[in-house]
């Protein structure tokens, strides 16, 4: 009998289920949104509550379209946001809301930290103090709210406290332990010189398993309640980007991963840990043993989103785009420099700002369409060039996903930017394909991870690949689009300033 497996994705404004076959065929996806609470400027939260009932939601679809749900389901496991803060009390009822990686009233208390043990925390968790992990809430709530502290029992990630739910056990796992600057990321372990350091008792820490270690079995409630009468199996899971890792075949040094989504993300598998000097951030990978590098554009398909409200309403992305291509690489001397968020890699910096450099009279529409497509990808090479630079090692080719992968030439772009094959996946799933591989694997349906991607990721057999030409002028403008952010930062830094003091 063919077996099923579900991965679930917790991401930041919904829950999505993936119900697959253990030979990696999808049978159906569901899901279930839900907000973010953003009680004050820069706050944003979530009540954990909320997850389960969208996981409540998502079984309930599943059972009524799947009819053998309940006896053919054999593993469950996870993808969820990182780093969000989850603090429970003895009794494993949350004592306050989630704090959000895109909350960003830790300013303060990152400081802090790396005022404290900067060098250290690096060399131990191979990454810095920024405001979306982890530690940095933990800190803001022993300050700022000590009685809520005084009561936490229990500290976790979002994916856990489904795990939680599932199965009635707590644990973590070192993907997303590794988002929370306590663990040690070598020795896969909780680092007590970090934890004393700021007062985090050990006995609040969940256990840490691999991803792919199981955690539990259903407990006899959930069972009832959505008509499973099969021995499901619950495994660990993993952080949304090691998971979304492994769902596109990351599994060893030759290829790389673009990602283009609201922010940009370039992701590398690393055999070892390498010292990236905080320039990258640097996690324990979904696959046993293993790590990835991660580099962000803060504003990638939210630079083009911007763009096509402000310049070019009424158009579809398509008509906008539609004339890109009768602009030479480098857009006739048009530069942009996707910043308008702020910027992580490599210049981590919340107060630069976007620019358009070298207008003139000669620049239409086209051109700027093209400036801001080619920037935002000039702008995810920094990340693939310290990833290939440190290594000493280039990619032999490079999965693109996302809004990029839609576009014939966007992909071309990226190929003769990032001088690399670009491939695509034939259907995009998403962080919880990879939540699906992890159950297959944990129940034993693969023993080899080659394997287990051969059954679940589909590469499309065209692929882009670069235009000897094109390659040597996108060389010569990145050498110079590299300046932009020393150029634009002090009038950046400045002007926001002013803006505030407004
Ligand atoms: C990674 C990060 C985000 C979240 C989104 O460092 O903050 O990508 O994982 O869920």
């Amino acid at each position: 009998m063919m077996s099923y497996v579900l991965g679930i994705d917790l991401g930041t404004s919904s829950l999505k289920g993936i119900l697959m076959t253990q030979a990696g065929e999808v049978v159906t996806s569901k899901s279930a949104s839900y907000g973010i609470d953003n009680p004050k400027q820069g706050f944003s939260e979530q009540r954990p509550k909320v997850w389960v009932e969208a996981l409540e939601d998502v079984l309930a679809q599943l059972k009524s379209e799947v009819a053998d749900i309940g006896t053919a389901l054999a593993g469950i496991s996870f993808s969820g946001q990182m780093h969000s803060l989850v603090v429970l009390d003895e009794n494993n009822q949350p004592v306050y809301p989630a704090i959000l990686w895109n909350d960003v009233r830790t300013s303060a208390q990152c400081k802090e930290i790396m005022d404290k043990m900067g060098e250290q925390l690096l060399k131990i968790t191979g990454n810095i103090a920024l405001e979306g992990f982890t530690l940095p809430k933990i800190l803001w709530l022993q300050e700022n709210e000590p009685e809520v502290w005084a009561s936490v029992k229990h500290i976790m990630l979002p994916k856990d406290y489904l795990g939680l739910y599932l199965t009635g056990k707590i644990h973590s796992e070192y993907s997303d332990a590794a988002g929370t600057l306590l663990l040690d990321v070598e020795k896969h372990a909780w680092s007590e010189e970090i934890a004393a350091a700021f007062n985090v008792p050990m006995d609040i820490l969940p256990e840490v398993v691999e991803s792919t270690d199981f955690i539990g079995n259903l407990t006899d409630e959930v069972k009832e309640k959505f008509g499973i009468s099969a021995d499901v199996k619950v495994f660990a899971g993993g952080a949304d980007n090691a998971a979304a890792a492994l769902g596109v075949g990351l599994i060893s040094e030759e290829i790389g991963l673009i990602s283009m989504g609201t922010s940009g993300v370039v992701s590398s598998y690393e055999p070892k840990v390498v010292d990236y000097k905080g320039k990258l951030h640097f996690f324990n990978h979904t696959v046993p043993e293993a790590y990835y590098s991660m580099g962000v554009t803060l504003a990638a398909g939210n630079s083009l989103s911007w763009y096509k409200e402000t310049f070019g309403q009424g158009l579809s992305f398509a008509e906008l785009l539609a004339d890109v291509n009768t602009v030479s690489p480098g857009s006739e001397g048009l530069l942009f420099t996707p910043y308008i968020a702020g910027e992580r890699t490599p210049h981590f910096d919340s107060k630069i700002r976007g620019s358009f450099l070298g207008i003139s009279v000669r620049h239409e529409q086209r051109h700027f369409s093209r400036a801001v497509l080619e920037g935002i990808q000039f702008s995810l090479r920094d990340s693939k060039d310290i990833m290939e630079t440190t290594k000493g090692k280039k990619f032999s080719r490079l999965i693109s996903v996302g809004g990029g992968a839609q576009n014939p030439d966007i992909m071309q772009m990226q190929a003769d930017i990032f001088n690399a094959e670009m491939i695509r996946l034939t259907v995009e799933q998403g962080p919880g394909l990879g939540a699906c591989m992890i159950a297959a694997y944990g129940c034993g349906f693969y023993t080899n991870l080659l394997e287990l991607t051969k059954a679940f990721v589909h590469y499309q057999t065209d692929s882009f690949k670069p235009i000897a030409a094109n390659v040597a002028r996108y060389e010569e403008v990145y050498q110079i689009w590299k300046t932009a952010y020393s150029a634009t930062s002090q009038i950046s830094h400045q002007l926001v300033d002013f803006n505030e003091g407004a």
